[in-house]
């Protein structure tokens, strides 16, 4: 078992990596609950609600919600029936949510803790690879039918019990898509830990090789969240890879592609801008080599029109005054921010989408 402390402004909280730790929550809690409501989904459910649900054996009312699973839950209509959930299990101020899924899961409970009552105690359980960056840093958010994440609050939850077991039932394509963020975080800060990812195939993922980059995502994001929690200054640098990404799933349509594949596929393209900017080793050609390996869908870039995604990256909501602000690196390990010429973003995704989408 492996545990991180996490200092937010409102409180610090504990995130605990281990095997087998679903079946042990209530042990891991600081505070007695009495009332609890889980909130899953419709798939994690059948593999693990009925673990946590056992787990409290104190006589406490533990409630379940379980909503579809899917990026189409993270809607006003699932939030208002989770609000209802509340209500009808009368959760008071001294209750407990705890969401158990994946980071849709963690956004939809977490922004319902975060507004009902004002706000009452939830926890992550996260069950995906991915959400070992979503579980973190207390952004909460449902989906508005005119873009992603418009609605939402920062609020951290009480801790973060992630059991390792869990990735044991996730598919292919979602491994591929926590990698995603994972090599991010490794782009961000660390050029040897870069450099054994970048050898991984992951079909042939250890457990021990998942747990310590687990690890080092969470401690990669902690760290830029502690310095700037609600995204002032260098919390943008989490974005590396996304302001394309962000075009790619609203151009594609959500269930296309998975958030983090669209990332995987961004971050090469910011590391292709970053190499027109600095002359440090981005690593780009052994990035392409692990996203073909590891069969990431590069042939989406095929299909798509470069002056759509310039034209939806400068609406895209961090984008300022209608400049795009990007995200670059100066060599592994160090971010920066650039506000970007239009003609050179689309000269770039040009050349990207015909090397790489037809290679
Ligand atoms: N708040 C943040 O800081 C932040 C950061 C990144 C992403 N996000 C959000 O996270 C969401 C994406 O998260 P995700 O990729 O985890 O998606 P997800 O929660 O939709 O999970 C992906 C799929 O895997 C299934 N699943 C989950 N755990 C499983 C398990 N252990 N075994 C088998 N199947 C399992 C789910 O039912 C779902 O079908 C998006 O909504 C995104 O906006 C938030
Ligand atoms: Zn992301």
């Amino acid at each position: 078992m492996k545990t991180l402390q996490i200092k937010a402004t409102t409180h610090e909280y504990e995130v605990v990596l281990g095997e087998g730790i679903r079946h042990r929550i209530p042990e891991m809690l600081e505070k007695d609950y009495q009332s609890i409501l889980i909130i899953t989904d419709d798939q994690v459910s059948d593999y693990y609600l009925e673990d946590v649900r056992q787990s409290f054996t104190g006589g406490q009312h533990v409630h379940t919600a379980v909503v579809p699973s899917g990026e189409a839950s993270k809607s006003m209509e699932c939030y208002e029936q989770l609000l209802d959930a509340c209500t009808t299990h009368q959760l008071d101020r001294r209750s407990l949510i705890i969401a158990l899924g994946g980071g849709m899961i963690g956004d939809l409970a977490g922004f319902t803790a975060s507004t009902y009552l004002r706000g009452i105690d939830y926890i992550q359980v996260p069950t995906t690879i991915l959400a070992h960056d979503s579980s973190v840093g207390g952004k909460v958010a449902i989906n508005h039918p005119r873009g992603k994440n418009l609605i939402g609050s920062f609020f951290n939850p009480q801790k973060v019990v992630y059991d390792l077991e869990t990735i044991a039932t996730l598919s292919r394509k979602e491994i591929r898509s926590g990698y995603g963020e994972v090599i991010k975080h490794a782009f961000l800060s660390d050029v040897n830990w870069l450099e054994s990812l970048l050898d991984v195939s992951l079909d042939t993922l250890t457990s021990r090789q998942l747990e310590e980059d687990l690890y080092r995502g969470i401690q990669v994001k902690a760290s830029i969240v502690e310095k700037d929690e609600k995204e002032a200054d260098i919390r943008q640098y989490l974005n590396l890879g996304h302001t394309l990404a962000h075009a790619i799933e609203s151009e594609l349509g959500y269930g296309r592609v998975t958030h983090g594949e669209a990332v995987a596929l961004g971050l090469l393209y910011a590391l292709k801008l970053s190499s027109r900017k600095s002359d440090k080793d981005l690593r780009v050609n052994d990035y392409v080599n692990w996203l073909r390996k590891n069969e990431y869908p590069l042939d989406l870039l095929r299909g798509l029109d470069a002056e759509k995604l310039v034209d939806r990256m400068k609406w895209d909501k961090k984008t300022i005054g209608r400049q795009i602000n990007f995200v670059l690196l100066d060599g592994v390990g160090h971010p920066y921010v650039q506000a970007m010429d239009d003609s050179l973003l689309l000269n770039e995704l040009k050349c990207v989408i015909e090397e790489v989408g037809n290679g």
